[in-house]
């Protein structure tokens, strides 16, 4: 501990996280977010993340995979992150395998526009032992819907744009019951706003002067979500803060 009371020196990161109870979600399946913020609040340094993300957080951003059965990321981060197949280390897959699990999470990508590269290594590496999901809407376009077809499980939940709840509901059907949500900004603040995400990892950057983007987009009309502080690390510069959902404070409603 150091003067702030934060746990310090991350021996094992991920210990913390492993250890949570996700076994009661609100909703089917428990849905976390992992996101990592500047301190005036920005989600990324010209368009992509890793400047913003520092040697620690990297590290938890790939370890949190442990403890996913998906991956839910929107189409605009696969487009600007370039997106891989989502491999864990050997002793971590593993250790999936002993809990009678697939070795990796699966991916599943958000997108209406269908504008992503179906041959990219997120859908077409070999390592892959079962292909990502692509979760879309009915007015999506025919032929690339087709297209998508041959590279990913395609869920179709809602109408004119996906409908989160409707979205995870299909993945907890297909056996999900832990999914981990990367982001973007715009796909966390749906998850937000329809009162889906049960708990939050924000890792809190030491830099400021990143894009006018921030962590969670809310849409129109969305409401206040409370969050409870459940636990604070620190490594160096870096804190990372776990949340889970809770109630908005009564000044604020
Ligand atoms: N700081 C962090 O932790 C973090 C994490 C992730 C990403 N980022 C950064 O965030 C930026 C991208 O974020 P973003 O908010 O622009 O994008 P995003 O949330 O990753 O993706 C938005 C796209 O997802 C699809 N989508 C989302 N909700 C949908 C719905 N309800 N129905 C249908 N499609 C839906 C749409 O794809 P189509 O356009 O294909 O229809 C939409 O354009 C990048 O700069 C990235 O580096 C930061």
């Amino acid at each position: 501990m150091d003067v702030l009371g934060a746990t310090t020196h991350l021996d094992d990161p991920l210990a913390p996280y492993v250890a949570v109870d996700r076994s009661d979600p609100r909703g089917p399946c428990w849905v976390l977010a992992n996101m990592v913020g500047g301190l005036d609040g920005s989600a990324a340094i010209g368009g992509r993340v890793a400047a913003l993300s520092t040697e620690p957080d990297a590290a938890l951003f790939l370890a949190m995979r442990t403890v996913a059965d998906v991956v839910l990321v929107g189409a605009e981060t696969i487009r600007r992150e370039g997106y891989g197949p989502l491999l864990l280390p050997k002793a971590r897959a593993q250790t999936r395998r002993d809990q009678g699990k697939p070795p990796f999470p699966r991916l599943a990508v958000v997108s209406r526009s269908l504008d992503l590269d179906w041959e990219g290594r997120a859908f077409t590496d070999p390592a892959l032992e079962q292909p990502p999901f692509l979760v879309t809407c009915e007015a999506a376009d025919p032929e690339r819907l087709a297209r998508a077809r041959d590279a990913a499980e395609v869920i179709v939940a809602g109408d004119e744009r996906v409908d989160p709840g409707l979205a995870l509901h299909e993945l907890a059907a297909r056996g999900a019951s832990v999914v981990l949500t990367e982001g973007g900004p715009t796909l966390l603040g749906e998850l937000v706003a329809g009162g889906h995400l049960d708990e939050l990892l924000l890792t809190l950057s030491p830099l400021m002067g990143g894009d006018p983007l921030p962590v969670a987009v809310a849409p129109p009309g969305a409401p206040l979500t409370g969050f409870t502080l459940r636990h604070v690390q620190q490594e160096g510069n870096t804190l990372f803060l776990r949340y889970e959902r809770g109630e908005v404070p009564p000044h604020e409603q």
